[in-house]
C-alpha cells in the first residue's frame, strides 16, 4: 500500500463542483486582482478568527514581511523569533533591516521558552514573532505578559494554526498582528501560493493594505514604496469554500491525531495538548530517538513522511553568523520529529496501515 503525506487531489474531487462553478464565475467576470472574491473571503476569515480585519497577500512568507513594516519598528532593532521553525520568520526579520534573536523552545510542545526568551531581551528588542508549532497554540497569556511588561509588539505566525484554539479564541487574534500561509498543503490551503493577515487595528490594516498595493490608497498615487502582494481572485474563490469546511476539517484531523495519540504512545512521544488548547494537526508529529531509520523503514513501507524542520534557521548555511549559537532543545527537536500522513480525506485502512508499520518497526527492531 502506499499512503500520501497529503492528497490534495482527493480533496478537489470531493469539492470540485463548488471549486469549478466558483472559479468559474471569476473568469466570466473578467475581474482577477482585489475583487468581490477577495472582499468576501478576507470577511469571513476575520469572523471565523475573530478579529476585525484581514487581508489577503501573495504567500505567509509576504505576511510575514508586511507585517513587519506594518508595525514601524525602529531601524536596527531586534527581533525575537524561535529557531525551530519555517526560515520565513527570520527572513522577515531580516529583510526588513533587524536582527533576529533567536530563543529555544519547550521540550513537549516545540512552542516558544518563555524563560529562555527573558534572558535573550535588550533594550534594543521591540517585537516578538510567535510560533504555534505544527497547529498547538503557544503559551499565550504568558507571552502577552512578558510583551506588555517588556513592551515588545507582538506578530503571531499562525501559518500552522488556522482554527486552533488557546482558552477558547482562536490563534491570529492575541498579537498586534497575525500572520497565516495559505500555501497549498496547510490545512486551508489555496491552489497556489496565498497568505493573509489579520488584526484589530484599524490604522495597521489600512497600511497593510496600501504595503500590497504599491503603497497607494488610489490607483497611481503612492504614498510610500510598497509591494505587489495581493491575494488573487481565483484564489480567494476558492479558499472561501474550503473555510466553510474548516471545523470539519479539523474534527477529521483531530480524530486521525486520536488513533495516532492511542495506538503509538508506547513507541514515540508526542507534542502535549493542555486543557485549554486545541490543536488542529495541521501536522501529526511524533519524536524518536531512531527517527532516520523509522523514516527509512515508512519509506520502504510506501508511507510518505515529512521532517519538518531538519535543520533550525541558526544552523542554516544563510544564518552563518549564528551558526556557533547553542539552541539545545531546538537541535535535539531538528534530529527526533518526523511528520506522519494526516489530512482530512484519509481513508480507514490508510491510517491503520501507518500504524501497524510504526508498531512493526518498534516490536520487531
Ligand atoms: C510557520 C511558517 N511560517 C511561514 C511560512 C511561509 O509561508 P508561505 O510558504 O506561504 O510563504 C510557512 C510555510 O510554509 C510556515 O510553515
Amino acid at each position: 500500500m502506499k499512503v500520501a503525506f497529503i492528497d490534495l487531489s482527493r480533496e478537489y474531487r470531493a469539492l470540485k463542483e463548488e471549486i469549478d462553478n466558483s472559479v468559474k464565475e471569476v473568469f466570466e467576470s473578467g475581474r482577477f486582482i482585489l475583487g468581490p472574491k477577495l472582499e468576501a473571503f478576507e470577511k469571513n476569515f476575520a469572523k471565523y478568527i475573530g478579529v476585525k480585519h484581514a487581508i489577503g497577500v501573495a504567500s505567509g512568507t509576504d505576511a510575514l514581511l508586511l507585517a513587519l513594516k506594518a508595525l514601524n519598528l525602529p531601524n536596527g532593532c531586534e527581533v525575537l523569533t524561535q529557531s525551530f521553525t519555517f526560515i520565513s520568520c527570520a527572513d522577515a526579520i531580516v529583510k526588513n533591516g533587524f536582527k533576529p534573536i533567536f530563543f529555544d523552545i519547550e521540550v513537549n510542545s516545540f512552542n516558544a521558552d518563555v524563560n529562555d526568551i527573558k534572558r535573550r531581551i535588550t533594550d534594543k528588542t521591540k517585537a516578538i514573532i510567535v510560533n504555534n508549532m505544527f497547529g498547538l497554540p503557544a503559551e499565550m497569556d504568558e507571552i502577552l505578559e512578558l510583551a506588555r511588561e517588556k513592551d515588545l509588539l507582538v506578530i503571531e505566525d499562525a501559518s500552522h494554526a488556522h482554527g486552533a484554539t488557546y482558552k477558547g479564541r482562536k490563534i491570529g487574534s492575541f498579537g498586534d498582528i497575525a500572520c497565516f500561509s495559505l500555501y497549498p498543503a496547510k490545512i486551508l490551503g489555496a491552489y497556489g501560493d496565498a497568505g493573509i493577515i489579520t488584526t484589530n487595528d484599524e490604522n495597521i490594516a489600512e497600511l497593510l493594505r496600501m504595503y500590497r498595493n504599491y503603497g497607494q490608497r488610489v490607483k497611481y498615487y503612492h504614498d510610500f514604496i510598497g509591494f505587489n502582494s495581493r491575494l488573487d481572485e481565483v484564489q480567494a474563490a476558492i479558499l472561501d469554500i474550503k473555510l466553510k469546511r474548516l471545523e470539519e476539517y479539523i474534527s477529521k484531523r483531530r480524530a486521525i491525531a486520536k488513533i495516532y495519540r492511542e495506538e503509538l504512545a508506547s513507541f514515540v512521544s508526542f507534542q502535549e495538548e493542555k486543557n485549554y488548547m486545541r490543536h488542529i494537526y495541521s501536522y501529526f508529529v511524533i519524536s524518536s530517538e531512531r527517527r532516520d531509520e523509522l523514516k527509512k523503514y515508512l519509506d520502504k513501507s510506501g508511507i510518505e513522511t515529512i521532517i519538518h524542520y531538519p535543520v533550525p534557521i541558526h544552523k542554516q548555511k544563510a544564518y552563518e553568523e549564528f551558526n556557533t549559537l547553542r539552541l539545545p532543545v531546538t537541535e535535539r527537536a531538528a534530529s527526533m520529529v518526523l511528520s506522519l500522513p494526516m489530512h482530512p480525506y484519509m481513508y480507514d485502512d490508510e491510517i491503520a496501515y501507518v500504524v501497524d508499520s510504526i508498531k512493526g518497526f518498534f516490536k520487531n527492531s
